[in-house]
């Protein structure tokens, strides 16, 4: 998949050490700073190729797992939830931890690098000037009656009715599905789409009427009951180092 596309030399480089397995993914501590390449173990491009283009995708977009270079995406996200949700991962989803004392490799100066490049590299201002977007998370709970007629309005037009099958754009209420997102990714997907799946975003699902802050909240908390049972799965080890799928 990765071969597929134009990849730079770098990019390239950077891939081939991953599959020679290189000591980050193996768990192994980094160099820190006792001798040797701070300037290296702090480049942005090396830390995102090697921790997180597995999932998130190469340049940050078309992978399993939410396009983090979409720059509405980093336009709704503050650095303190980048910084939390790269540090001590997303429970009940295939996101891991990864700062050091959460049983991960990277140490705080490296996150921050990532949070930093992030920034520099897919943000553009002004993406949310005069949009009135919903907020990143939830201000409150959610009314999942509201949110099942939420769904039939907005969503069922590509996913599918309530108890028909799925749409043409893949089944969203679907219980082996659900129970790998938590429900800040189902809020995050609703509001950013993905631009790079031809999902649209909170303005355009139903063209000309953009979803209001509690419609999300309400849709939300009814995916969210549609998981059943309480049984919640903890995905294994196994699972996060394949960054397989995550629908
Ligand atoms: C094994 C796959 C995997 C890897 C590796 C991975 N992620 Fe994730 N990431 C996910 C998944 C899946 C989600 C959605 C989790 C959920 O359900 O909340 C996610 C969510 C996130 C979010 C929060 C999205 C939101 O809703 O606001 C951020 C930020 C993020 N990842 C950043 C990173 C960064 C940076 C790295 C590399 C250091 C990384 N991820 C590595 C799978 C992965
Ligand atoms: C105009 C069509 C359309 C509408 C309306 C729509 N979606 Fe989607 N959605 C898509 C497409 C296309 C994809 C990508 C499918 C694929 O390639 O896997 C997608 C993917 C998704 C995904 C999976 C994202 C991922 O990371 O794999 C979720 C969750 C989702 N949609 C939720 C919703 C919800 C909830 C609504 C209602 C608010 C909605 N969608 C409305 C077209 C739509």
């Amino acid at each position: 998949m990765i071969a597929a596309r134009p990849a730079s030399a770098i990019l390239l480089a950077a891939t081939v050490m991953l599959l020679m397995g290189c000591g980050r993914m193996s768990g192994r501590p980094t160099p820190g700073g006792e001798s040797g390449q701070p300037a290296s173990v702090l480049s942005f491009a090396q830390l995102y190729s090697q921790n997180c283009a597995g999932c998130h995708g190469a340049e940050g977009r078309d992978g399993a797992a939410i396009p983090l270079a979409d720059p509405l995406y980093q336009a709704l996200v503050s650095d303190e939830t980048l910084r939390q949700t790269i540090s001590n991962g997303q429970k009940g989803s295939r996101m891991p931890a990864f700062a050091q004392p959460a049983g991960g490799t990277l140490t705080a100066e490296e996150i921050e690098a990532l949070v930093r490049g992030m920034r520099h590299s897919w943000s553009k201002p002004g993406v949310l000037s005069g949009q009135n977007p919903p907020a990143y998370a939830a201000q409150k709970n959610g009314d999942p009656q509201r949110g099942e007629q939420v769904y039939g309005a907005y969503c069922a037009s590509c996913h599918g009715a309530v108890g028909q099958p799925p749409g043409k754009a893949g089944a969203v209420v679907d219980r082996s599905f659900l129970s790998l997102v938590s429900d800040q990714a189902l809020r995050t997907i609703v509001i950013i789409g993905r631009p790079d799946l031809d999902a649209p975003d909170w303005r355009n699902n139903l063209p000309g009427h953009p979803m209001a802050d509690q419609q999300i909240t309400d849709l939300v908390a009814w995916l969210s009951a549609q998981r059943g049972g309480g049984e919640t799965r903890t995905p294994s080890r196994r699972t996060l180092t394949e960054g397989g799928e995550n629908r």
